[in-house]
This record gives structure tokens, sequence and C-alpha cells, in this order.
């Protein structure tokens, strides 16, 4: 079957669907590739770089469009492109199902398979590697710190020079989803202090891996709608959000702002008084400018200043770094073409049975598909149940089942724990017993150490430990030495033994300090 890439119509997108190297890989999948003339040019693909590759350069988008059973693209296909289309012809890119309507029918009355690389089910991670959303937003989450450093008059590192101190930015990243992540790491890496928000309680651990803290909002409630994304949050918890936003809004000098729910109207979280409140200079960068903004005053796909404010409203970053995310994006589309022709000779099998490609699939052979059923509860983590939500609700007296019952179980273990103490107490012989309240201090003492150590340092921490446990060469000294007045000499083939567990044991002792001491230089600023 051939494959064809044609070149994006939207103005001012500048990815194209597959750059060279994946159209390599494609062709040995059986495929032929065919790509429209400078279809690559706004990602410094050019056709020499195609046709080198093997792929065969087509002059006009009808033309390529007509001769292709398979077509790549990144937008949404525009009226005229649907027209050009094949009849039965199979179509891959962003879609929008939901967005599109009248879009679907059309694909449907040209009697197509559609599949929408934006439906794919994230929560199956067979399927991470065709996530198109993540490898974008995360594109997109890097360029947003980029943006917001050209307009932001100072550095992000605080530096001490003979000219004076510069204190470090301040970045503020409200949603930490693919692309807040990606802002926070990019931020922290080029030294801001960085801190981010989300409803989702569960990301608080990423975000500290990846350099900033965490935020909380005062207020209780569970965030996750399920599927990794948020939820409408409660009034209450919307007016304490608020609040913590307006204190960061004072304190910060950028903010990113990435916070979405999916369907939904972007959550409107930075209000005009916010901004006036930041200090002269600063910088917000909206992400959710398409979908409305989460700052009152972003105006979609500009820079505006406003109470002395750049607000950067551009709703084509990831465009804006077009190479790297057109490699990401064809690559997503290579994986999804080798789920698809597993039999790697050029033909492809939709297989409705398979729970990533349904879900894809939102048009088949005319007949509108979308949307797919929900994945069967064994693919998808368990939704927590609906009770849990208003259960964690301040002031709501009836609602914590939970808590008494958390209380009993601990009370239970607590009791059983007491019990085995004493049967071992009462029935262990005498020297067992030392060693036990040893065993059972050392856990009680290890336990405290290692919950205390933030979750970014426990690679370091285990090499750490690793290299203690080195303490074991002790038991090989003790064999080397000399004996005790009256005590028989060891074995020599017990001695050599020791030397080569003492060997054994130094290399794990000095290799572990070593390799600690490397990762917690990279913690160091
Ligand atoms: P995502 O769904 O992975 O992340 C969104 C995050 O926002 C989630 O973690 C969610 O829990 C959080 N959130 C929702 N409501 C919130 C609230 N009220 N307060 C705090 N956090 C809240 O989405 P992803 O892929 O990271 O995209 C983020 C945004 O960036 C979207 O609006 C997307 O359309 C946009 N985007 C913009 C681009 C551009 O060129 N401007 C390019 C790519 C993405």
């Amino acid at each position: 079957m051939q494959i064809g890439v044609p070149a994006e119509t939207m103005a001012g997108e500048k990815r194209v669907a597959t750059v060279p190297d994946v159209v390599e890989k494609l062709i040995k999948l059986g495929f032929s590739v065919a790509v429209e003339t400078g279809a690559g040019d706004g990602a410094n693909f050019d056709d020499q770089a195609y046709r080198a590759v093997g792929a065969a350069i087509v002059p006009t988008a009808a033309a390529l469009w007509a001769q292709s059973d398979i077509v790549f693209k990144v937008r949404p296909p525009s009226p005229q492109e649907v027209a050009l289309m094949r009849e039965g012809g199979t179509l891959i890119g962003f879609v929008w199902p939901a967005q599109n309507p009248e879009l679907m029918q059309q694909l449907a009355a040209k009697k197509a398979t559609v599949l929408a690389i934006d439906a794919l089910p994230r929560t199956l991670s067979r399927a991470q590697k065709m996530d198109a959303l993540t490898s974008q937003a995360g594109v997109a989450g890097y360029r947003a710190v980029i943006e917001a450093a050209n307009a932001f008059g100072r550095f992000f590192s605080g530096q001490i020079t003979a000219a004076g101190k510069v204190p470090p930015a301040k970045v503020f990243i409200a949603g930490a989803g693919v692309a807040g992540l990606a802002a926070i790491g990019t931020a922290a890496s080029l030294g801001a202090i960085v801190r981010a928000n989300d409803t989702r309680a569960e990301v608080a651990d990423q975000v500290v891996s990846l350099g900033g803290e965490f935020v909380k909002v005062d207020y209780e409630e569970e965030g996750s709608g399920g599927g990794g994304y948020a939820k409408v949050m409660s009034e209450g918890f919307q007016h304490a959000q608020r609040e913590m936003y307006a204190k960061q809004a004072r304190e910060v000098d950028i903010i990113i702002t990435t916070a979405l729910i999916p369907g939904k109207p972007a959550p409107r979280l930075i209000t005009a008084e916010m901004v006036q409140s930041m200090k002269p200079g600063s910088v917000i960068v909206d992400m959710a400018a398409e979908q409305g903004g989460n700052c009152e005053l972003t105006e979609p796909g500009m820079a505006v200043v406003k109470h002395g404010v750049t607000i950067v409203g551009y709703t084509d970053l990831v465009s804006r770094l077009a190479r790297q995310s057109s490699t990401l994006y064809s690559s997503n589309l290579f994986r999804l073409s080798e789920e698809l022709c597993k039999t790697k000779d050029g033909v492809i099998d939709v297989n409705m049975d398979d729970d990533a490609i349904r879900g894809l699939t939102v048009v088949k052979a005319g007949d509108i598909t979308w949307p797919a059923p929900p994945i069967k509860a064994a693919a998808v983590p368990a939704a927590k149940p609906a009770a849990a939500a208003p259960a964690a609700k301040k002031g709501h007296g009836h609602g914590a089942p939970s808590e008494p019952m958390s209380n009993n179980k601990l009370a239970i273990m607590f009791g059983v724990a007491a019990a085995l103490f004493w049967f071992v107490g009462a029935n262990a012989p005498t020297a067992f017993l030392g060693h036990f309240t040893v065993f059972v201090l050392a856990c009680f003492v290890g336990y405290m150490v290692v919950w205390n150590v933030t979750p970014a340092l426990h690679t370091p921490l285990m090499s750490v430990t690793n290299a203690i446990s080195s303490i074991i060469a002790i038991g090989a000294l003790v064999q080397i030495a000399p004996p005790l007045a009256g005590g028989a000499a060891p074995d020599q083939w017990i001695r050599w033994l020791a030397v080569g567990g003492i060997v054994l044991t130094a290399v794990n002792m000095f290799g572990g300090f070593a390799v600690t001491q490397r990762m917690l230089a990279m913690f160091r600023k």
C-alpha cells in the first residue's frame, strides 16, 4: 500500500507528518511512500532528503491524495482536502471528532477509514509509544518556557557577579500534566525556582522529582476525573485555589498556565487583578489560549502587554519547534503503522478487537465508530469510588466513612503486632530476643529515614545504602584475622575465600559511595 504525506495546509503549520528517517522504516515495513513537494520545508526536511531514502516526490496535493491508500497528516483535513481523498481510503492524524462533527460526516461519506491519533486511549501503557498528544505537549511545554525566557528581562538562574547579585527567577506552573511537567523540567534546568499546582494531587511527586515545589490548595478535594485527566472542581475549592494563585501572582516573575479539562472550556485561573498585582516585566504564557485561556486577559495567537505584564497566547508552540515535533510525531505514527501491519507486508489491518486500535478508529469504512466503548476494567487503573470525593471535603461531617475505617485497621494491626511480640518474648530463647529487638529497631529507624527522604533522592539513597551494606566485609575480616589465644586457625581456603569477599565488597563500597557522590552532584545547583 502507498502512504501519502501531503503538505499541511493550515496557515502557520510548519510540521510534517513523516520525516525522512521514518520513511526508511515505513519502506522496510513493506509500504511505498509518496511526499508532496515542499511538505517538509517548514520543518527543515527538503525534497532531496525524502528522495534519498526512497520516497517519491509528488508535485501536487491532488495527485498525492488521489494515488495514496493511506494519508498521514498532522492537522485535521480541510473540506477541500477531504474532497481530494480517494473513496475508501485511510486517513491517520489529528481529527478531534468531538469538535469536528461535520468533518466526520464528510469522511464517512467518502467511505473512509479514519484513525484519530488524538482518540488514542492514553491509559493503555502499550499505547504510550503512539501517544502523539503527549509527545507534542512535551514539546509545547518546553517551548512555553523558551517563549517566557525570551519575553523576560532577566536571567532564570541566580548569579553572584562582581556587578552584583542576581536573584533566580521564580516560575509558577499552573497544571502539571504533560505540558506542565515538561515546562517544570525546562524551567528548573535553566536555574529558576519552580513551583507548580494541579488539582490532581497524585502529580505532586512528579513535580518534585523534576525539581519543582508542589504548592497545595488549602482545601481537601479529589481532583482526578479518571483516565489521568482532571474534573471540574467545586466552588469551595475554586475559591481557595484563587486565593493561592493570587498570592503566587504577587510573588513570582513568570506564570505558565497549562490547566485543561478535556471537553470543557479552559478553567479561568488568572484574573485581571492577579495580572495587575504582578511585578512589572513579569510574563504569563497561557498555553490554553486556544481553549479560551487560563488567563482572563489572554489574546489567542498573540503576545500582548497588559499592566506591564507580557501575556503570551501563542497557539502554535509545537509548530515553533517544527523539526523536533515532526520527528516525534512521525515516530508515533510509525509505531502505529507497526501495530497496523504486524505482517510487515505493507498491508494494514484495522483490528477492532485491539483496544488501542479500536479507540483510535473513529470512522471504519464509512461507519462512524466514535466514541469507542470504554476499555475493559482490567486494562485501566480502577477509578476511585465516587463517594471518596465528597467524603474528603471539609465541613461535610457525614462524609468521612473512610477515616474510622483506617483507624480501626491500624488498631487491629497494632493489636496483632503486640500479641506477636508477647508470643515471641514468652517462647523464644534469650539470645534470639536480643537479635530480634535490634532487628525491629533497625526496621523502624530505616523506615523513618527513607520516609523522610524526598522521592527525587531515592536513587542516590539506594546507592548509598548499597555502599553501607558492604559492612558485611567485617565478616570476611574476622575470618582473615589471626585466631584469638587458644582458638583454632581457619583453613587456608577459608582465608582465601574471605580475601575474595573483601575485594568484592570493596568494589561495592567504594563504587557505591562514588556513584552516590555523582548523583548528588546532579541535584546541586
Ligand atoms: P494534560 O491534560 O496532560 O494536563 C492538563 C493539566 O491541567 C492536568 O494535569 C489537570 O489535572 C490540570 N488541571 C485541570 N484543571 C486545573 C485547575 N483548575 N487547576 C490546576 N490544574 C488543573 O494536558 P496537556 O497535554 O499538558 O496540555 C496542556 C494545555 O496545553 C492544553 O490546554 C493544551 O491544549 C495546551 N497546548 C497548547 C499548545 C500551544 O501551542 N499553545 C500546544 C500543545 C498543548
